[in-house]
């Protein structure tokens, strides 16, 4: 590893799987990102535990923020900030950010999504891909864009859609995917190995 550990910031709302496998992986001494801060817009996500656990920082945006999206996000801001975070990790984050917030951290947040996208994006992936019979469903980490789950990819992995599958056993299939890929594709953005491409621009006639 060259140069110090890039400071990332685990934003969640719930009970903090993919955050604890990011805490986890971080814990390698070659690991290029420690997970510094984890916030939360719900101030009863079991993962807040789990990060004070770990002896994280935690921080809890919400309240009094609730329904007021700007100044919710300029919360958030401040307090990632405050904490001279670099990488932003959304791990089961069930709010929409704005355009100004991810403008602010352009290729420099990244989310997991359970399924393999473009295929399926929003919620109840695995109930859509069961109903769809799809054959091979999984998880994505990729760069946050302003349009939900749509940012480039950045890691994917599939897993096998079995014939019996209910919704429950095949979101722990999932799972286990997204524990494996997330720490990997951070691993990646944190070495600079995986940057965000604006997509080119196509010209046509350009003046000479
Ligand atoms: C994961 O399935 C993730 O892909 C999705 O929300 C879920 C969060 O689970 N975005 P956890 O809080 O990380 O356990």
């Amino acid at each position: 590893m060259t140069g110090p550990k890039k400071r990332v910031a685990v934003l969640i709302s719930g009970r903090g799987s993919n955050m604890t496998a990011l805490i986890e992986a971080a814990q390698a001494k070659d690991y290029p990102a420690e997970i510094a801060l984890v916030v939360s817009n719900r101030p009863d996500a079991a993962g807040l535990a789990r990060a004070r656990e770990a002896a994280i920082a935690t921080a809890v945006v919400d309240h009094p923020f609730g329904k007021d999206r700007k100044a919710f996000e300029r919360a958030l801001d401040d307090e990632l900030r405050k904490h001279g975070i670099e990488i932003v990790c959304l791990a089961g984050f069930m709010r929409l950010l704005t355009s100004w917030f991810i403008g602010r951290w352009r290729g420099r947040i990244l989310n997991i999504h359970p399924a393999l996208l473009p295929e399926f994006k929003g919620l109840d992936t695995h109930r859509r891909a069961l109903e769809a019979g799809v054959k091979q469903h999984g998880a994505t980490v990729h760069f946050v864009v302003e349009e939900t789950d749509a940012g480039p990819v950045i890691s994917q992995q599939s897993v096998p859609v079995l014939q019996g599958d209910t919704e429950a056993t095949l979101a722990a299939r999932v799972l286990e995917i997204e524990h494996r890929i997330y720490p990997e594709a951070l691993r990646l953005v944190a070495e600079g190995r995986a940057k965000f491409a604006a997509p080119q621009l196509e010209i046509k006639n350009p003046r000479v």
